[in-house]
């Protein structure tokens, strides 16, 4: 039985995610309360082996390879990481999860969408996410914030019309209400605040 918290914080490349995930756990650890930040592809060994991989230029799955490799990652992170910390009663914040596959493998590598949705469901069962938040920043401010793509990244390779894509996804799913929007576009420290207040409302 699940006593813990588990938030996910998605957006699209440059959306400040990464850093945002350390400002809110830094920000409950301070208010007494016991959370760890995470992340995905990657969270445990297996899992960041897994990223290296599918992250690395040297290959090129297909989308439905792609699909299960992140999958893959996605299982070893949970069973090895998330679920014990959830066990002992921790929030977990995860930066990007299984919304990111439909975003990516999904809506923007065009594998059905109600395919992948089932994927991510057997993936991840049983947990249920308490929170997951989707800070909105338009693609291309999201790379002039980055400073550009990373070229040693498979998937930063990609085009603008994909990112776009993934964006449309990603908009999407606010709408059927799976993401929270949280506008990104403002200082780091209006959208920390923003972030902080949503979860505050789960905890
Ligand atoms: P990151 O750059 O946020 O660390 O994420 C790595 C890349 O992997 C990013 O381009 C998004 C992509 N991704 C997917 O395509 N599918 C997924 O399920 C996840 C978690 C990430």
């Amino acid at each position: 039985m699940k006593k813990g918290k588990f938030i996910v914080i998605e957006g699209c490349e440059g959306a400040g995610k990464s850093k945002q995930s350390k400002i809110l756990t830094d920000a409950l650890n301070a208010h007494g309360i016991d959370a760890v930040a995470t992340r995905e592809p990657g969270g445990a060994p297996l899992a960041e082996e897994l990223r290296r991989i599918i992250l690395s230029p040297e290959y090129a799955p297909s989308a439905l390879a792609e699909l299960y490799l992140y999958s893959a990652a996605r299982r070893d992170h949970l069973d090895s990481v998330v679920f014990p910390a959830l066990d002992a009663g921790k929030v977990v914040v995860c930066d990007r999860f299984m919304y990111s596959t439909l975003a990516y493998q999904g809506y923007a590598r065009g594998l059905d969408l109600d395919f992948v949705r089932r994927v991510n469901a057997y993936t991840v069962a049983p947990l249920k996410v308490d929170l997951a938040l989707f800070l909105d920043i338009p693609p291309e401010d999201g790379f002039t914030r980055k400073g550009g793509a990373d070229k040693g990244d498979r998937l930063e390779r990609e085009s603008l019309a994909f990112f776009n894509k993934v964006y449309e996804g990603f908009t999407d799913m606010c709408t059927r209400g799976e993401l929270v929007r949280i506008d990104a576009r403002g200082e780091k420290e209006e959208t920390a605040e923003k972030i902080y207040r949503a979860v505050a409302e789960v905890l």
